[in-house]
């Protein structure tokens, strides 16, 4: 899978002075906030005896071990053994590997990219990106989430699959659809995969109590590679509601949704935050159920393991994307590994 990626960890308002753990491909790793509200993210586990660090607690702006007092600080190295005494010295190697960590719109996101490579190629966090509506303060966003029992590559498949529309959210869609999909209308930039997801403009949730939305509105499909996703629907004249999604994978049997509800108007009216969670989270859930029985769970990157039509083109176009970006991962690692090993010669 891709660790050389940003993933959304968990709410930031959860990352305290109090260690907590999260857990991404399968790796443990543990957030607090250190000085100054730092974030500070590192291996979940102590390089001594393997104590689980988010039992710990944090002093000082330093991690503490629970089990036998070990200090770490924000660069991971341990730097009391209570133990030895005071002048005795700690060897580098004792210590924790750090991870680069930031906070936007309310989530904490790790890159979880090999760390063995010279850290000069580390990404900071101005390295990071993501879609303007998150970053911008017109914007309202309302946090929820969702833990499916998926592989990550089906769940983000899901949401640039149009063809499922008709048959997974009538609702949405409306029960007399024809589920023709001419197209789809899509395009490919960068990183980037844009759909619009005609014939099926969704009619939008508010649409009973706000009959000024027009029905040529178009709503748009943003998949920003490999773990960012969101639908814009004009909403009125001026107006435009979307929801966010990011998909972090926790190991090959579970991946976690963090959303939000974005709109750019009515800040102050919680009923439309209710409303359109509400509406957000059913139509989710109809999702859930399909996406959790799909075999094999994984999505096979050899074309003729499925069979695809024309509608499937984006999803052909994401296995491409990241099967490449699999391929330079691999080919960063295996070089960094050469580096290394002449270093040792
Ligand atoms: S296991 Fe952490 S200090 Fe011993
Ligand atoms: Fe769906």
């Amino acid at each position: 899978m891709l660790h050389d990626v940003w993933y959304a960890a968990c709410q930031a308002a959860d990352v305290t002075t109090d260690p907590r753990m999260v857990t991404i491909l399968d790796h443990p790793y543990v957030l607090y906030r250190s000085h100054a509200n730092q974030l500070v993210a590192v291996d979940g586990y102590c390089p001594h005896r393997g104590c689980d660090l988010s039992i710990g607690h944090v002093d000082n702006g330093e991690l503490v071990c629970p089990f036998h007092g070990w200090r770490f600080d924000k660069t991971g190295q341990c730097t009391r053994i209570p133990a030895n005494r005071a002048d005795t010295p700690i060897p580098k190697r004792f210590r924790l590997t750090t991870y680069p960590v930031l906070e936007c719109s309310g989530m904490v996101w790790i890159y979880t990219g090999n760390q063995d490579i010279n850290s000069s190629e580390l990404p900071t966090a101005r390295s990071f990106a993501t879609f303007p509506e998150l970053t911008d303060e017109n914007w309202r966003g309302v946090p929820f989430q969702q833990t499916w029992k998926a592989h990550f590559t089906r769940v983000v498949e899901s949401v640039i699959d149009v063809s499922h529309l008709p048959f997974v959210h009538p609702e949405v869609t409306g029960t007399d659809v024809d589920p023709t999909v001419d197209g789809p209308e899509y395009h490919v930039r960068e990183n980037v995969i844009v759909i619009h997801p005609t014939p099926f403009a969704p009619s939008h949730p508010m649409e009973p109590v706000h009959p000024e939305q027009t029905s040529t509105a178009k709503s748009e499909i943003e998949l920003r590679f490999p773990n960012q996703w969101i639908i814009r629907t004009p909403f009125g004249d001026h107006g435009m509601m979307c929801t966010f999604l990011t998909f972090t994978p926790i190991n090959d049997h579970v991946t976690q949704i963090f959303g939000l509800a974005l709109r750019n108007f009515d800040h102050d009216a919680p009923w439309l935050d209710d409303f359109h969670i509400d509406h957000t989270i059913r139509v989710m859930e109809e999702d859930q159920r399909i996406i959790e029985s799909i075999r094999p769970k994984i999505a096979p990157f050899a074309l003729r393991d499925e069979c695809h039509v024309a509608s499937d083109v984006p999803t052909i176009r994401y296995r491409v994307m990241l099967a490449n970006a699999l391929e330079q991962q691999s080919t960063r690692r295996s070089s960094s590994t050469q580096i290394t090993c002449r270093g040792i010669d």
